[in-house]
């Protein structure tokens, strides 16, 4: 199977996936000419380089790349913590994950919301996924204590106004099923317990919450708990949209 890493990446990301310096810090090394590239000094920003093929120097070093990056998805079960350890030892969701490897939650689910959680041992990327100019759409299946009115889905729809802000945009349906209890939506932010906010303020409890997908990626055919390694075009297509025109 072909390697993500083996196609073209910017030079600066080839160097800060080689553990060796930020993106931005790899820039500045580029600029002073301390990079080499197949035997030639480079200063361009931006330069594509191939892992694996070409040969960079820092500094008289060879940059290798020590191990590919890893990128998870688990279907997140209730009482589970999205931390990295749990000081009270409740079950976290690296618990779950049980991998050899450091691996980062990409944003967080509540303790008793269910779903979709990415994790990747790409730092960077992790980083960029959460940046809010990313605008990554969120799926969410919701189910509250009473029928949702359509002028609640109308006022979810254009924005509500929460403590930290109004809310964009969002995508709101009815699912069958529910006598009008469950509702589908799509949000592209991703603020602490926006959802539930969204749903308390207009007067509903929100009984269950569940991630259907984040961006691309769902949870179909994953039992509640387990995990599986991203699929190379699930991570090409995480990566355009995180990364734009950068790959
Ligand atoms: N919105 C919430 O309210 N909770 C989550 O866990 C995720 C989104």
């Amino acid at each position: 199977m072909k390697s993500p890493s083996s196609d073209p990446v910017r030079l600066n990301r080839y160097l800060s996936m080689c553990g060796i310096a930020s993106r931005r810090k790899a820039d500045d090394m580029i600029e002073a000419g301390r990079v080499m590239l197949n035997g030639t000094v480079v200063k361009e920003l931006g330069i594509r380089i191939r892992p694996g093929v070409d040969q960079i120097f820092v500094d008289g070093a060879e940059a290798v790349m020590v191990k590919e990056p890893q990128y998870l998805v688990l279907n997140k079960p209730k009482d589970t913590i999205t931390t990295l350890s749990d000081e009270k030892g409740r079950r976290t969701v690296i618990d779950l994950i049980r991998s050899r490897e450091r691996v980062y939650p990409i944003g967080r689910l509540d303790r008793n919301t269910t779903g979709v959680l990415l994790f990747t041992s790409d730092g960077s990327f992790a980083h960029q996924l959460m940046h809010p100019r990313f605008r990554i759409p969120k799926s969410y299946r919701v189910r509250c204590d009473n029928p949702v009115t359509r002028e609640h889905m109308a006022m979810l729809r254009s924005g509500v106004r929460l403590s930290d802000g109004v809310t964009g945009p969002a995508d709101i349906r009815s699912l069958p099923g529910g006598k009008g209890t469950e509702v589908g939506i799509t949000i592209h932010e991703g603020r602490n317990r926006q959802v539930r906010r969204m749903f308390e303020l207009l007067g509903y409890e929100v009984k269950s919450l569940d991630r259907v997908a984040y961006g691309p990626i769902t949870y179909e055919g994953l039992i509640r708990g387990s995990v599986r390694k991203l699929t190379i075009r699930e991570i090409r297509a995480l990566r355009r949209l995180a990364l734009g025109d950068e790959e």
